[in-house]
């Protein structure tokens, strides 16, 4: 069926393609829009604009649901692990359990880190944020693994490399920082208890593990795996159309992620939170400064570009928040000040109307506090569970036959053809 709209400008009409999707999403192919009329589109924030065609996550923001190769994700929260959910992702499909015993394997045996690369992680100044030493080292990994893509088994072998590595790097960078001796991997362990052995175990104190914590970290990770074009999968994307090597490209990633609208909004949380408590818990005066359009400040950890509705991955974070907390026996004060908080923003008009309904970051760090890990690692965490994602949409993009460097035009605005004056003849103050 010949599908179009038809664009009309001046008595002029234009036909352009429909394009639907599996899930009837559709879009209006602009590819030929300028060639034919002379316009470009704008669109700020890309809010409106479809970058590719992707097989890899289906989000629906106003029905609230997210699918990662057509698996709802509560289907994997509550059954799959995080190692097969990265299978998942990146090849397309879920692992027969050969498939899987030999991604395990070849996890394991890449863990490693080349040991000349602890020597930057001990040259970076005591302060420095965790995200900025993951990425910078990420990106150093290519000075280290020449890259080798020419076949499919060359790329699979180096991006489960990447998987295998950023899971120890990440735990070596909060050893360093501690000033404590760096936990080596251990190939008996799996994927969520090697990370919370390489970051706890302390030569004094062997980490013990409690069933309900691995899974939490197990579940914190799935639920981050894939979010479809976001942020810093559109960097990872944008970066990667230029055909830099995979490292630059996830480490561009990285830095996208590490801001607090994205990624680092599980620390504000926690820091605004944590605020709150500060100020004897009266979480109504965050509120009333969220809803000030003079003051810039924003509730950490509620809205989102596509959910018009309750995230589902918050909804999985907040249940097994409560279920870890009480395993654990931990009364976190800021837990209380959250659900109190969330209560009063959902029965207040302010947020019904521009349907800000808690994220994932919103819940997410209560968990990771009950981890036992470190605020400021908070956003490293999340990077690893969005690590397969990224991979995924970077391998998508690279065989994607309508592939083109990123490269978006602008409507110039500033002044019109002005000449050159020598500084003798410009005003002089
Ligand atoms: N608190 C108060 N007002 C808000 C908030 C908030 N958290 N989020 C959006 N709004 C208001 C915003 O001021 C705007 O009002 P108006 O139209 O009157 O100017 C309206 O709601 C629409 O917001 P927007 O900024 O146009 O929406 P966006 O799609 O550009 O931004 C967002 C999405 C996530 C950046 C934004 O909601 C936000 O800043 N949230 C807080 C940070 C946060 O929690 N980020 C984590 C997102 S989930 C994890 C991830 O995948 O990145």
């Amino acid at each position: 069926m010949d599908d179009h709209v038809t664009l009309t400008y001046q008595g002029k009409s234009y036909r352009l393609p429909v394009i639907v999707g599996t899930e009837n999403e559709r879009g209006i192919d602009i590819l030929r829009l300028r060639t034919d009329t002379g316009f470009i589109t704008l669109d700020p924030g890309f809010a409106n604009t479809g970058a590719c065609l992707s097989s890899i996550t289906y989000m629906d923001g106003e029905k609230g649901i997210l699918r990662y190769r057509g698996i709802p994700v509560e289907e994997l929260a509550e059954n799959s692990t995080f190692k097969e959910t990265a299978y998942l992702l990146i090849n397309g499909r879920l692992p027969s359990e050969d498939e899987l015993r030999r991604f395990s394997i070849m996890l394991n045996d890449h863990s490693l880190v080349h040991e000349d690369m602890k020597t930057f992680y001990q040259n970076f100044p005591r302060a420095s944020h965790p995200m900025g030493i993951l990425s910078s080292m990420v990106n150093a990994l290519r000075s280290f693994y020449p890259e080798l893509q020419a076949t499919e088994e060359e790329i699979n072998f180096t991006v489960t490399r990447l998987l295998a590595k950023v899971r120890t790097m990440a735990a070596m960078s909060y050893k360093i920082s501690r000033g404590h001796t760096v936990v080596y991997p251990r190939p008996d362990l799996a994927y969520s208890e090697n990370f919370l052995n390489m970051m706890f175990n302390t030569p004094v104190k062997p980490y013990e593990f409690v069933r309900e914590v691995v899974r939490a970290l197990e579940v914190f990770w799935i639920l981050h795996a894939d979010h479809e074009q976001n942020c810093s999968t559109t960097a990872v994307r944008v970066v990667g159309s230029g055909r830099v090597n995979l490292y630059a490209a996830i480490s561009a990633g990285m830095s996208a992620l590490w801001g607090p609208l994205h990624g680092g909004a599980n620390q504000a949380v926690i820091e605004m939170l944590s605020e709150i408590h500060r100020m004897d818990g009266d979480y109504r005066k965050a509120i009333e400064r969220a809803k000030d359009k003079a003051d810039p400040f924003r509730l950490m950890g509620f809205g989102h570009r596509v959910y018009k509705t309750y995230d589902p991955r918050a909804k999985i974070m907040k249940r097994m928040c409560d279920d870890l907390l009480k395993k654990l026996q931990i009364n976190d004060p800021l837990l209380d000040i959250a659900k109190a908080l969330e209560e009063t923003a959902m029965n207040d008009a302010f947020f019904r109307e521009n349907n800000l309904y808690p994220n994932v970051d919103f819940y997410s760090g209560i968990v990771l506090r009950a981890i036992g890990i470190p605020t400021n690692m908070f956003t490293v965490m999340f990077a690893i569970g969005r690590l397969p994602g990224w991979i995924a949409q970077w391998k998508e993009s690279m065989d994607d036959p309508q592939w083109r460097i990123s490269r978006p035009r602008q409507i110039y605005i500033g002044p019109t053809e002005t000449h050159y004056v020598p500084m003798a003849e410009r005003p002089r103050s």
